[in-house]
Parts: structure tokens; sequence; C-alpha cells
């Protein structure tokens, strides 16, 4: 009989563990923050071919454009909305002088590219063609000003040129004489770019009084919603930095701290972009995952001295970074982007849409042809990658109201260490349209998933998901459309549950009307 009692004991547990069950559960009745649309920011540094060849192949090209743009590009990233664009760097940014860069383009003045290659960088792509760029995109400038290598003066004209409606000085003549008489108001500005390091190898106090000086001296010109102004906070988990700035910065000056988060399996060999094991991927997909951590951890600290959330946290570079194609110049960072980069997406939009509280912007490093890319460019071929699927798919978030939710995950388990299978996010829209997006990081089994909609009326449900043979599969210029999102049939509506079952390594976005 005692046998008998520990034996089915025992069948109920295996029972248990065998059907051991994800859930997330929904409560829009306790919605407060908006998904603000600067979470779907991108990066675009003069560095390899992102900016040549990549957004501009200047007005004399065969390849479509506008104003030297190319249209290709246009195009595509209209598609995902793109809300923001970060420019010049980068560790690029704080050698950058944005005076050799404008009027006639036989008069610009050709520097040498130290931070990335060593290469003639000729100045034709400048603060008039990025600005007009940003226009044609319909996306927001976010200028980087050079800190480490540059003058306040430099970064104050810089602001007065873009800025200054009607201006007395010789500024916003030359504006006016480059072919601009309206200025392009731009909002958002980065104070230096990692001042830790390539920014100048600054401590903490040290930049602080840089920054202080630097606020001071870029006025906002009558723009009335003024300068939006970004201190450099942390690359890693140095939260004695974000402390400092913090604490010492008067939150009259700072609207937002920037902090930046690359997926890397191991700085010294970042391995293949395509050719990876699972244990690879594993390990990538652990360190997307810290990001949730550093952003808590560093909301924690500004909540200290910013209890009313005054300051954006601005993650403006995130992504997976390998080692170079082969064959590539390996300063030029070019890597394709493959399933694996995908799921990086996928999670990472996740985190900060239900962070969104205190992340107001994040831009992923780098739009084209350099990390992990939504573009990739040869000669007149373009490939959308994977990740430009799941920008595109999420972009139903941007300016949505998030709706809370708390999940229970199965675990991923891989040689004994574990993450979490399962993450999600969701929001309503202006038109009351809910969307969650939901993703399954686990490379070998599928997750069945029971989502509770707290809260949420709905009779339909459609949805996209990004699925694919292999985690290594990525587009090619010889086939492009390899990974590309499919009508997503593994959802069932029932009442206030759904139940969704999601294939290993896919990213699925739904919408409930
Ligand atoms: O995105 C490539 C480089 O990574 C950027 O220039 C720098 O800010 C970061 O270290």
């Amino acid at each position: 009989m005692k046998h008998l009692l520990l034996f089915t004991l025992a069948a109920c547990f295996i029972i248990t563990i065998a059907a051991a069950q994800n859930t997330v559960v929904i409560d829009a009745g306790a919605a407060k923050d908006t998904i603000s649309k600067n979470i779907y920011g991108h990066f675009a540094e003069h560095l390899g071919h992102c900016i040549y060849d990549g957004f501009y192949v200047g007005t004399n090209s065969s390849i479509p454009n506008k104003n030297g743009v190319r249209l290709d590009v246009i195009e595509a990233l209209r598609k995902l909305k793109i809300p923001v664009l970060r420019w010049p760097g980068g560790c690029f940014a704080d050698t950058y002088h944005w005076k050799d860069a404008i009027g006639p383009e036989d008069k610009r003045k050709p520097i040498e590219n130290v931070t990335w290659g060593n290469i003639r960088e000729d100045n034709s792509f400048g603060t008039n063609e990025f600005l007009d760029m940003c226009e044609l995109l319909g996306a927001d400038p976010y200028l980087a000003v050079n800190v480490g290598g540059g003058t306040v003066q430099e970064a104050a004209e810089w602001v007065q040129y873009v800025n200054h409606a009607n201006g007395t000085g010789y500024l916003t003549d030359m504006r006016k004489q480059n072919g601009r008489s309206t200025p392009w108001h731009v909002k958002y500005w980065g104070v230096g770019n990692e001042s830790w390091d390539c920014g100048g190898h600054m401590d903490a106090d040290y930049y602080v009084n840089e920054f202080k000086k630097y606020a001071t001296f870029m006025t906002s010109y009558g723009n009335s919603e003024g300068l939006f102004r970004i201190a450099v906070g942390p690359g890693s988990e140095d939260y004695k930095w974000t402390e400092t700035v913090m604490s010492k910065i008067p939150l009259r000056m700072i609207d937002g701290l920037s902090v930046h988060h690359y997926s890397v399996i191991n700085w010294s060999n970042k391995g293949s972009a395509t050719a990876f094991s699972e244990a690879e991927y594993f390990k990538t997909m652990s360190e997307a995952w810290r990001l949730d951590n550093f952003i808590t951890r560093n909301s924690a600290v500004m909540d200290k001295y910013d209890p009313e959330r005054k300051v954006a946290l601005v993650v403006d570079e995130w992504g997976g970074w390998y080692n170079v194609e082969p064959g590539t110049n390996p300063a030029f960072l070019y890597q394709q982007s493959s399933m694996r980069d995908a799921m990086i997406a996928g999670l990472s939009l996740n985190i900060f849409n239900n962070h969104c509280e205190r992340v107001r912007m994040a831009n992923l490093a780098q739009t084209i042809n350099v990390l992990q890319s939504v573009i990739l460019t040869n000669k007149e071929k373009i490939v959308l990658t994977p990740t430009y699927h799941v920008m595109e798919m999420y972009n139903v978030h941007q300016n949505a109201v998030m709706l809370p939710l708390k999940i229970t995950s199965n675990d991923y388990v891989l040689n004994g260490q574990k993450l979490t299978a399962i993450s999600a996010s969701a929001s309503r829209d202006k038109n009351g349209a809910v969307h969650i997006s939901l993703v399954n990081i686990d490379a070998g089994k599928e997750q069945t998933i029971t989502v509770t909609l707290g809260g949420i009326a709905a009779t339909t449900v459609t949805g996209r998901i990004l699925k694919s043979a292999h985690l290594q599969d990525h587009n090619t210029f010889e086939q492009p459309n390899t990974v590309t999102p499919v009508p997503f049939s593994g959802v069932r509506l029932n009442g206030q549950q759904l139940t969704v079952t999601l294939p290993p390594f896919s990213v699925a976005v739904l919408e409930l009307k």
C-alpha cells in the first residue's frame, strides 16, 4: 500500500513536470505608461559602409536616389516607421568637426577617419545631408556632439546653425547660403559618446563638469520644446557612473541618460555571425537577457534622484556583435544577421516595452551594413535582415499604451544551464487594437503559452510569426526571402483566454480586436 502511494505521488510529480505551463497574465486595467515610438529608433555612424554605399550613394550614382540617398533604403525604413536616427557616431562623434562637412562639396575638408580604419572621409555627407534625409524618412534626428575632441563653442555653434530661425550672426547666414532658410529644429542632442572610453577616457566627475559646461551653452533658440540633452551613462554594470551623473547634474539640465548594451559572447573572439553552435546561441541569449537587469539597476539609481522619472533612459546602442564577415575590413564591423539576431531583437524590444516608464528611446546598432543591421547593401542590391522583420512586426507598439503583464515561463536548458524561455509584451493602440508580442528563445522545444486577457474584450485574433528551420538561417543577396514573416496559425481565442503554440526560436506578434 505504502509503495502504491509513493508510486502514485511520483507519477503525479512527473506528470506535473511534463505539463509545466507557460502563462502570461495581462492586466489591462493597470495600464498607465506609453511605449514611446522612439524605442524603435536606429543609429547610423560614419563607419564602414553604413553611410557611404549604405544610406548615401551621392547624386551622380546610377542607383536611384533622392539627393544622394538611396530610394530603396528610404522605402524600407519608412515601412519600419523609423522614429529617430542617431548620428554621426558612436566613437566617430568625438572626432567629428561639423564645419568640415557643410557648404559646396568641393570646398569640404576631407579627413582621415581615425576611429574606423583610417580611411579617407570626404565629408560629402554632412549636417545638411543628414538632416534633409531625416525629413525624407520622417524620422527625428538625434545628433551626438563632439565632447572628447571638440569644443563647447563648436557644439554651441552647431545648435545655432541647425536651430536658430532668425539669427543675426554668420551661422544663420551660412545655413541660408547652404540652401536651407528654415531651421530643422533638432530636439535630441547627445553630449558625448562613451566618454569613459573612446570619448575621452574620462572619469565620471570630470564628465559631469564637461556635461554641465556643454549643456549651459547649447541653448534652444526659441524652439518651444527646448533641447533634449542626453548625458553619457555606462556601457557595462558600472552603476557608480550612473550614480555620479544623476546625483551631480541638476535635473533642469539633463533630459536623458544614454546606456549601451551589446550581446557579445566573448569580446576577444566574438564568433561567426552565421556559423555558430547552440552553445554560442545560448550565451548570446543570456547576454540579451542581461539587458533586463541592466535597465532595472540603472532605473533604480535614477529613481533615487529623479523619482518623477523626468529623465529618460536612452539605450542608444544595442544589438548583437560578432566577428566581421570573412574577407571584409575588420574596422568596418560588417556582419550578417541571422535568426539569432531576430531573437535578440524580439527579446530586447519586449524588455524595452515593459520598461517604458523609464526607457523612452533606444537605437539599434547600426542601421545598414554595420553590426546588427536591418538592411544590407551591395552596389544596387539590398536585402532586409530577420531583424528588419522583427522591427517591422513590432512597430504596432509605437506610441501605444503598455499593458502590464506577468509571465511564468519554462526554462530553456542547455548543458545544465537555464534561461527563461518566454518573453512577452503587450499594448493597446489609439484605435483600441491590442498587440501582444511573444518570443520563444528555446532552440529545441516549442512552447505552449496560456495568455489571460485581463480587461481585454476581443472577438478576433490574427498574427504573424518569424521562424525558420535553422537558427543560422539568414537572408542573402541571392536568396533575400529565406526568413520573412508569415501568417500565424498557432493561436486560439477562447473568451478571456488565448492558447498560443510557438515553435522553437520564433517571434510572433498577435493582434486582438
Ligand atoms: O557601434 C560601434 C561602436 O560601439 C560605437 O562607435 C561605440 O559607441 C561603441 O563602442
